[in-house]
Parts: structure tokens; sequence; C-alpha cells
């Protein structure tokens, strides 16, 4: 596995693989890499003859009183698992060459990113979109791959695709999940032992509601207000936001026709991290 630091040298070496018609699939991380991000790196290797991963914690997305200083950073180790899972191309760029003095350009997507995260999350996504455009154009990549347990981020960055005419697939991968059903996340490593034994709560409640939609519910308030009860037996989370929406503009559906997302975000009270998941209601299931 080669590693990169310069984006230049990247973007060069980019081009001259494409240009000898091999095809590029790359997943964009922040490092700390777990399950989820081995599952997007086998499939980027499985869609394109190259996989690139990056690993950049970007400062743009986030806010002045999230996580950015503590978020973790094993570098070696992360280097170590990505040469094993399959990375061929390593970037990890220093964040003073992605944001140089006088940078002073934003990617923006409107109207989606003020719903759900981005409602106590002001700023993030235009931090993701500027960060996810800047690195399309170093590594050029046929097909990005994004993991489905962030719904909303793969949903903003599919519309900046089209709307932007940027020539890249996305490819959304299937959330991974620990035995218990908690969505693998870099955040989960905050987690209070009390805490660890309540959250998986969350994916079940999901799942329940799953269960509701399969045997005919189609009302997405009953099926709001049932997720709701079940979060009101957590002891050691609390609920940001339970939304049942649709899957373009995540407007707030009132029945549910076809597909609907049903997305939640929770805080823990003891360590006070927060937690993401989300179930697509109505979609084709992968065997
Ligand atoms: O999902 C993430 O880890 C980040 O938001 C991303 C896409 C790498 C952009 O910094």
């Amino acid at each position: 596995m080669d590693i990169h630091t310069d984006p230049i040298e990247m973007q060069t070496l980019c081009r001259s693989i494409r240009r000898k018609g091999r095809t590029i699939g790359f997943v964009p991380t922040m490092g700390a890499l777990h399950e989820g991000h081995f599952s997007l790196i086998r499939q980027a290797r499985a869609v394109a003859d190259i996989c690139a991963v990056s690993i950049f914690v970007n400062p743009a997305q986030f806010g002045p009183s999230e996580d950015y200083a503590k978020y973790p950073r094993p570098f070696e180790k992360d280097c170590d698992a990505a040469g094993r899972e399959g990375c061929d191309l390593l970037f990890a760029p220093k964040s003073s060459d992605m944001y140089p003095e006088n940078y002073l350009t934003r990617v923006a997507v409107i109207d989606i990113t003020s719903r759900l995260c981005g409602a106590s999350r002001p700023g993030h996504f235009r931090g993701v979109t500027t960060i996810v455009l800047k690195l399309f154009n170093i590594v050029q990549p046929d097909y990005a791959v994004f993991g489905q347990k962030d719904a909303q981020q793969a949903i903003v960055i599919q519309r900046m695709i089209d709307d932007l005419h940027v020539p890249v697939t996305i490819v959304v991968a299937p959330t991974v999940r620990e035995p218990g059903g908690l969505a693998v996340s870099s955040r989960n490593a905050y987690l209070t032992k009390s805490e660890r034994d309540d959250v998986p709560r969350i994916y079940q409640a999901l799942h329940l509601v799953e269960q509701a939609f399969e045997k005919g519910e189609r009302s997405a308030q009953s099926l709001k207000s049932f997720l709701e009860s079940r979060f009101a037996e957590a002891r050691f989370f609390r609920p940001e936001y339970c939304e049942i929406v649709d899957t373009t503009l995540l407007k707030p559906l009132d029945h549910i026709k076809t597909t609907a997302l049903v997305a939640v975000a929770c805080r823990t009270t003891e360590s006070g991290t927060r937690l993401i998941d989300n179930v697509v209601l109505g979609a084709l299931k992968e065997e």
C-alpha cells in the first residue's frame, strides 16, 4: 500500500492510474477504522481495480463544542488495517494542505442539510460536502463508497453529485452492526459500561418499526409514537430526534406510500456521546 500526504502528488498519481484505463474505488474516512470501514473498503475493491482510502479528520465539519480535538487518531493502526483490508492507495493529508491560509471556498447543499442531524449541527454538512468534493477532485474516483449508517450524509452527497454533475458513482453499503444490533461507529469508543448495555435498544426499536411496517402499518405517526415509547424506557440515552421522512427531500411523511427513512439520533447521559442510526422501510432487501 502506498501512503501519500501531498494533495498534488496524490492527484497526479490518480490521474495517471485513470489514464491507464484502471478504475478507482474510493472510501473517504476520518480514520479510527473499524468493521464498518472495512466493509466499505471491501465494497470499493469489489467494484473497482484500485482501492483508495483517505484518512482526514476534517475540522470544517465539527461544531465549536464538538469532539474535533478528542476524535480518535490511531494513525499507525489505521495504516496497518487499511493495508490488511486491501487498500492500494492511502491518502492522509495535513489540515494545512487541505485548508491553507487564504482558503475561502465552501460547497453547500441547501434545504435537506438543515433537517435531521443538520438541525442540531449547523454547518456540519457544508463541511462534509466541501471536503468530499475536494477529495473527489484529488482522487478522481469512478466510485465512492459511503455507509448507510450516515444515511443523510449519503443523500446529501448524492444531491451534490447530481446537482454539480460530478462524474462519480456513489455506492451505499449496509450498516455493520455489533451482535446486539448497535451500529458500529468510531464514537462507540466513548460509551460507558451502562450506556453500552442500554444503547442496543436503539436498533431493537428500529427493527420493531421495520416489522410493524412489514405487517402493514403505514401511518408514520403511529410508527413514530411507537419508536418514541420504546426510547422513553431507555435509562442511559435520550433521543435528539426520531423522524420518518422521504428518502430524497427528507420531509416528514404522514402516510408511507413506497419507501421511508426512519432516522434517529440519541445522546447518551453519562459520556454525552451522540449516536445515529436508521432503517429504510419499503426498500428492496439485499440477499
Ligand atoms: O463519514 C465520514 O467519516 C466523514 O463525514 C467523511 C465522509 C469522511 C468526510 O469527512
